[in-house]
C-alpha cells in the first residue's frame, strides 16, 4: 500500500509539471524587436568643421574643414609636424579638440554616437606582437585562419613567408627584430585587410616598403569597399593617383 500511495503521489507530480511545462511553453511567445533595434548604424560621413588643437606647451594646430564619405580614399598630405598623426587622434577620440567638432553621420544624415568599432587604426609605430605571424595577422580569431595566406599574398608578403622555415607559426621576436621594416608594415597592413574595417585610418603604412611593393598594396588596399584615409610622404604621382583626392594640411587651418 505504501508503494503504491508513493507511486500515485509521485505520479500526480510529474503530470503537475507535465502541465506546468505546457503552460511555459504556451506563454513563451517570441519578444517583438523593433525592426531597426539591433541594425548596426553605419557610418556613411566624417564631417571635420573649425577643428583645432592647442597643446599644454603652447604648440597650436588648426585643420581645414573636409568631409569624406563612405568608401572614399584619400591620401593625407603635408609637411611632417603639420599635425596629421595628431589629426588620427582626434578622429579616434584619442585626443579632444580645444575647438571646432569631429562628426559621424549615418545615410539618413543622423548624427552617429562615436563607435570605435567601426574604425581600424594603423598608427606610425606599428604594433607587432611576440608571437606567431598567423596571431599577429588575426589577432587570435581563429575564424580567419583561413584568410591569412589571401592576405599575406595581397601585401607583398609570400616570398618572404617562404623564407621562414616555420612558415605561418614562425614567431616574431621583436628583440631580435628578425622583420624589417618593410616586413613588418606588411604584416600590420594585412591585419588591417583580414580584419575588413569599414573605416581604416593608416599612419604611414608603407613608408619602408619598396615603391613596387607599395604599389601592389595600394592596389589591393584601395580596391576594398573600406573607406581609407591613408597619412602618405613622398608619394609619386602614381601613386597619389590611385586615390579619390588629396587632402593636404599646411596648418595653416586651411588646405592647399
Ligand atoms: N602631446 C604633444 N604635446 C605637444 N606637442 C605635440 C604633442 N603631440 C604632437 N605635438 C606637436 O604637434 C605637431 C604635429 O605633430 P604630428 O605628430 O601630428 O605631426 P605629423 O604631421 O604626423 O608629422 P610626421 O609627418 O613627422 O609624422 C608637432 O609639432 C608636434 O611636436
Ligand atoms: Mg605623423
Amino acid at each position: 500500500m505504501n508503494g503504491v500511495s508513493a507511486f500515485v503521489t509521485e505520479w500526480n507530480l510529474i503530470k503537475s509539471t507535465k502541465d506546468l511545462n505546457k503552460e511555459i511553453t504556451n506563454l513563451q511567445a517570441p519578444v517583438k524587436i523593433a525592426p531597426d533595434q539591433h541594425q548596426v548604424k553605419k557610418i556613411n560621413r566624417l564631417e571635420v568643421k573649425d577643428l583645432a588643437l592647442q597643446f599644454k606647451n603652447g604648440e597650436y594646430l588648426s585643420y581645414p574643414d573636409f568631409t569624406v564619405k563612405q568608401g572614399e580614399k584619400i591620401l593625407l598630405t603635408g609637411d611632417s609636424g603639420t599635425g596629421k598623426s595628431t589629426l588620427f587622434k582626434l578622429i579616434l577620440g584619442k585626443l579632444t579638440p580645444s575647438q571646432g567638432e569631429i562628426n559621424f553621420f549615418d545615410h539618413n544624415g543622423q548624427k552617429l554616437n562615436f563607435d570605435l568599432d567601426e574604425l581600424g587604426y594603423i598608427a606610425q609605430d606599428n604594433t607587432l606582437f611576440p608571437d606567431t605571424i598567423a596571431n599577429n595577422v588575426t589577432m587570435f580569431n581563429s575564424a580567419l585562419n583561413n584568410q591569412i595566406s589571401g592576405v599575406l599574398d595581397q601585401v607583398g608578403f609570400t616570398k618572404d613567408l617562404d623564407k621562414m622555415s616555420a612558415g605561418l607559426n614562425s614567431q616574431i621576436d621583436l628583440d631580435k627584430g628578425n622583420l624589417s621594416g618593410g616586413q613588418r608594415q606588411k604584416l600590420v597592413l594585412a591585419r588591417a585587410l583580414i580584419h575588413q574595417s569599414p573605416w581604416l585610418l593608416i599612419d604611414e603604412g608603407t613608408s619602408a616598403i619598396d615603391s613596387a611593393g607599395t604599389k601592389q598594396v595600394l592596389q589591393n588596399l584601395l580596391n576594398t569597399p573600406s573607406t581609407v584615409i591613408m597619412i602618405a610622404h613622398n608619394y609619386s604621382t602614381e601613386l597619389v593617383s590611385m586615390f579619390d583626392r588629396q587632402i593636404k594640411l599646411t596648418n595653416r587651418g586651411d588646405a592647399d
